[in-house]
This record gives structure tokens, sequence and C-alpha cells, in this order.
């Protein structure tokens, strides 16, 4: 049996959720009688030798994610460091990462996880797996196998894609070390990944595993989302299949 990893575990909750139509963060809408962005804190909550719980929130929100954390989470098994973010969800990662940077230098986090708080259904299962795979190859992401894709070139025709292709979920997990480096390097570059893995690709050679990931484990992203992921956590129903979606 491999030593457990020391990890830090980084929530980000610094966006605005536009797309949900609420008019406020989706991260503190209600699922299944707790916000969105608890039930992401708890999920990552579970895992054994968990060191550091960051949350990564917007200015506006910072009363609001205290507030909350009082009457839902109580008792987090570390406490929960609160961290502005930035314009982008990279930057917002930069600035989580920047804040853990010393504890990653002095070899106190031997790992690092990145979860989106727009994930709420992530299962213990999967933050254990993706934490023993990063520590074990440097880097892991959940996905699921993606059958439905095609790619078309300059002039619109349809080509073959060649591989096998996954839609990448979260948490990602990674070697604390080499991702802080990398998003070191990325500063100034004008580098803005749509997710983690894609910025270690560009500036590291650690070695991404793919994790099998979960069909629960959707983002909310639309206002049908919210229902679903709140039908999942009140009665344990798989959300239906959401993708591909229907013109
Ligand atoms: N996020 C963040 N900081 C940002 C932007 C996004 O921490 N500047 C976080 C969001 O809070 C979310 C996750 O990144 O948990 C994934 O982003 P997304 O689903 O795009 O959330 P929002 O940006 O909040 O939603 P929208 O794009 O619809 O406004
Ligand atoms: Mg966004």
């Amino acid at each position: 049996m491999p030593p457990r990893p020391a990890a830090a575990a980084v929530v980000l909750a610094g966006g605005s959720g536009v797309r949900v139509g609420q008019g406020r963060n989706k991260a503190y809408l209600p699922v299944g009688g707790r916000t969105v962005v608890t039930t992401s804190l708890r999920a990552m909550a579970t895992l054994p030798g968990l060191r550091r719980l960051v949350l990564v929130v917007r200015g506006d929100d910072v009363a609001l994610a205290e507030r909350t954390f009082a009457s839902e989470f109580a008792d987090p098994p570390v406490p929960v460091e609160l961290v502005l973010g930035g314009v982008t969800r990279h930057g917002s990662e930069e600035r989580a990462l920047r804040h853990l940077a010393p504890a990653i230098r002095a070899g106190s986090v031997d790992v690092v996880l990145i979860h989106d708080a727009a994930r709420p259904l992530c299962s213990p299962e999967l933050v254990a797996a993706l934490v023993q795979a990063a520590a074990e190859h440097g880097g892991a992401v959940p996905g699921l196998p993606a059958d439905d894709l095609a790619a078309f070139g300059a002039d619109g025709t349809v080509v073959p894609l060649a591989g096998r292709h996954i839609r990448v979920q979260t948490p990602q997990a990674f070697a604390a070390r080499p991702l802080l480096d990398a998003y070191e390097r990325a500063v100034g570059t004008g580098f803005d990944g749509t997710d983690t893995a894609a910025c270690v690709e560009r500036f590291s050679s650690l070695q991404v595993r793919f994790v099998p990931g979960e069909p629960q484990n959707f983002k909310i992203t639309y206002p049908s989302d919210v229902g679903l992921a709140d039908q999942f956590l009140r009665t344990g129903r798989p959300a239906p299949r959401r993708r591909p979606r229907q013109p």
C-alpha cells in the first residue's frame, strides 16, 4: 500500500453563473437541501489525508460564503480558507495556487486537487482515486468516454477523429510542485485554459492519466441542471444522460 499523499483541495466558486440565469452566483443555489458550494466542499472533505481546503470566492460573495459555512459546514475536518478569485477560471486557479505556494514549496502538500464548485455530485471514491493516480503518475483527470464527437476541416468537411476521446470533468489532481511551476510559467503569457489539465499540458512535462469519471458528476451550467442535481441528491437516482444536447 503506497503512503497516503498529503493533499490540498481547491474548490472554485469565483464565477458568476451567468448561464444559469438566476442573477446570482450559481454556487450558492440550493440542491438537495444545501448549497452547491457546500456540497462540493463536503465531497472534497471526504478525502483521507486532506491537509488544506481552499475555497475561491468572488469579493461580492465573501459574507455570503461565511454565513453559508456557518450554517451548513460548521465542523469541517480542516478549516475552509477563502481566497479571492480572478477574472477567469485560470486566474482563480492561479490565486489559489499562490495561496498554497509556501506549503507546496515547503513539501507539506504533495498533491493538489482542483474542483469546480459547479460539480457538486462527485463521489468520495472518485476523489480518492484521482489523488492516488496523481501521486503515482503526476496528474489525473476524470472523464467520460465520448463516442459522438466529430471534427471538421477548414473547408467545412467532416474529418475522422483518431483515437479515443473523453469529456473531461473535475476534480483534477496533480503533483503539487510541478503544478505550481506550470502556473508560474503561464504568468504573463496570456494563457487561459478551460481546465487545469490544459495549463499542465502546456507548461509542464507531467504525465496526466485518465480516471473513469461519473455520469452524475456533471457541471451545473444551464437552468435545467439545477433541478437534475437536486433530484439526484434527493432520490439517489442518476440524472438522465444529458449529452449530446438536442439541437
Ligand atoms: N470560476 C472561478 N473564477 C472565475 C470563473 C469561474 O472560480 N473567474 C469557477 C466557477 O465558479 C465554476 C467553475 O469555475 O465553479 C466552472 O466555471 P463555469 O461553469 O463557467 O461557472 P461560471 O463562470 O460561474 O458560469 P458562467 O460561465 O455561466 O457565468
Ligand atoms: Mg464561466
